[in-house]
Formats: structure tokens, C-alpha cells, sequence
């Protein structure tokens, strides 16, 4: 297959697109980015990458990052994790609270907010600095020792972080969290702001495609930790529009509100795709589309 021909011709099918969608507005660091922008890279298993338009240029990747996190936390302390976090879609909005209170402050699943922080909880008591460690597990999976925060993103973060406090609390009111709730998100807010590019995302994830190794032959997870992943991002990686993607592009992926999303096609590639206009669940839409012919023009979906 050559890829870069397949990269090119998405890029030409999802440009119409382009400019359409709205980049996230309640952090304004992420609202001033260009919604014009677009990116697409492929990783083989080899770690070889094409990409094609802006597939250089590191965006913040926001949410993207929660599937780095729960791998890290699975590789690091195994599956006592799921005693405090679910495995099923929410159906809701990624920052929403009402299902909380319902289902005694254990939140659906790893990748909404509230999963997302009992994620970074557990990280910051295996290691004791979760966004460093993340940061630092980042920066070897690909390949890239140059990946770093965003500071004015993880201040905003901060300074419009009420909802995430909010969630963050009342777990806590429950005892499912260990860590000083200040502190931990501190680290959350942190690791939504880590840049990367389309190559450094695809790259990245390749452990996933390739069953749990990492690019030198070592074990990070299981082959039964590394499809249970795939079938979260599948399941629950974009928020409440989890069904339409599986839908559309038919692979497990996870989306950021950064407008970057990571897709893997286990045993094959993994991609990083990155345009900021988002739709209404906050997924990035030409990024949603391109995954969409992706998997149409090749038939490379999990289905
Ligand atoms: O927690 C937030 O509001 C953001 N920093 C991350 C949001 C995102 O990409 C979607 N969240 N699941």
C-alpha cells in the first residue's frame, strides 16, 4: 500500500471540510489555535511514518493523552485499576456529573473527565509525579525526547477548571480518590497540556497496534491489556459520540479537544490525525472524516 499516495488523497477528500467546526472555546489558550489547520500521519509497526499537511506541527493534545495515561497505569499497577474505574460508554458529555451521583462516584469509564482523574490518581500514587512520568513515557514511545507541556494551556486549564475540581471532589467524597484532590489536578491538567505532532501520536501508540511490545521488543502490556485498550477507545475514546465513530471509521481511537486523534489498526498502523474545528461532542471533525475515508479507501477496519 503506499501510504503517502493515501495520505495525499484523504487530504484532498476532507479539504471542503477544513474551517468547518469550532475550536474548544472554554479554554481560551485551545480557542485562539486556527481551525483551518489539518494533519494526518501513518506509523507501520516498524515505526516508519508518513504523514501529509500540518502532520509536523505539535498541537496540544488534550484528552489524547488519557489513553497514554491508562496504559501507563495498567503497565505500572495492573488491573485493580477497574475496581475504581467502569469500562462502559457514558453516553454523556465527557465533563458532565449527573451519572456520578448516581453510581456512588464511580465514574463509566478511563477516558471522560472523571475516569480520567481516578487514572491520574492512581498514576500520581504508583510514581509520585504523574504528568513527569507521563510526559517521560511519551517522549520514548515516540521517539520524540523534545515533547513537552504547553504552561499557558495547563494555567488555562487551571484557571477554567471548576467542572474538573467539581468531579475531582466528590469522588473524593467517596474515598475513591488517595491523592490531595489540589494536587492531582493539578497533574490532570498538566497532562491535557502536552504537545505532540501527528507522527509523535502515531508512533506513540504503536504499542497498541502491535499487541502490548514497544518498538524495541519489550513487553509494556499484556496482549490481553493491550486489547482491552483497543476495545475502550473503541467503546467509550470519543465521548458521547463513541457509536458514530465506531460507525464511521470503524477502529479504536481517542479523541482530544485540542483536535488531534490517535486511531489504531491492530497488527498493521496506528495514525495520529490533528484538525482543531470541532463538532458539537468535541470531536475534531475533518479529523473524524479522515479516519472515515481512511477506512473506507483501504477496507483497514477492526470490522
Ligand atoms: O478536562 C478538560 O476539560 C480538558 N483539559 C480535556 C478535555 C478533552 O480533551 C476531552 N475530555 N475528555
Amino acid at each position: 500500500m503506499d501510504h503517502q499516495a493515501l495520505l495525499e488523497q484523504i487530504a484532498r477528500d476532507v479539504e471542503p471540510l477544513l474551517g468547518t467546526g469550532t475550536p474548544a472555546e472554554y479554554i481560551p489558550a485551545l480557542a485562539a489555535v486556527d481551525p483551518g489547520r489539518f494533519g494526518m500521519a501513518i506509523a507501520g509497526l516498524d515505526g516508519t511514518v508518513h504523514g501529509v499537511g500540518d502532520w509536523k506541527r505539535a498541537f496540544s493534545t488534550q484528552s489524547v493523552t488519557k489513553v497514554f495515561a491508562l496504559a501507563l497505569a495498567l503497565s505500572l499497577g495492573g488491573d485493580s485499576l477497574w475496581e475504581h474505574v467502569g469500562r462502559e460508554p457514558s453516553g454523556n458529555p465527557f465533563n458532565s456529573l449527573v451519572q456520578l451521583e448516581y453510581e456512588n462516584g464511580v465514574p463509566r469509564n478511563p477516558f471522560i473527565n472523571a475516569g480520567a482523574l481516578v487514572v491520574t490518581d492512581r498514576l500520581q500514587t504508583l510514581t509520585g509525579d504523574a504528568s513527569s512520568e507521563l510526559l517521560e513515557f511519551l517522549r520514548q514511545e515516540s521517539g520524540n525526547p523534545e515533547l513537552s507541556f504547553d504552561p499557558e494551556v495547563a494555567e488555562s486549564e487551571s484557571a477554567h477548571g471548576d467542572r474538573n475540581a467539581a468531579l475531582a471532589h466528590f469522588m473524593a467524597s467517596y474515598g475513591h480518590i488517595a491523592n490531595p484532590v489540589p494536587a492531582l489536578l493539578d497533574h490532570y491538567f498538566w497532562q491535557c497540556s502536552i504537545e505532540m505532532n501527528c507522527a509523535d501520536l502515531a508512533r506513540a501508540a504503536l504499542f497498541l497496534a502491535r499487541h502490548g511490545l514497544r518498538a524495541d521488543g519489550s513487553r509494556l502490556l499484556t496482549r490481553s491489556e493491550a486489547k482491552q485498550i483497543n476495545a475502550v477507545m473503541l467503546t467509550c475514546g470519543t465521548y458521547d459520540a463513541a457509536g458514530e465513530f465506531a460507525y464511521r471509521v470503524g477502529l479504536p481511537g481517542k479523541s482530544g479537544v485540542g483536535g488531534g486523534i490517535v486511531a489504531v489498526v491492530p497488527g498493521r498502523c496506528t495514525l495520529g490525525v490533528w484538525s482543531p474545528g470541532l463538532d458539537r461532542q468535541g470531536n475534531s471533525v475533518a479529523g473524524v472524516a479522515a479516519l472515515d475515508r481512511f477506512t473506507t479507501l483501504t477496507g483497514l477496519s477492526v470490522f
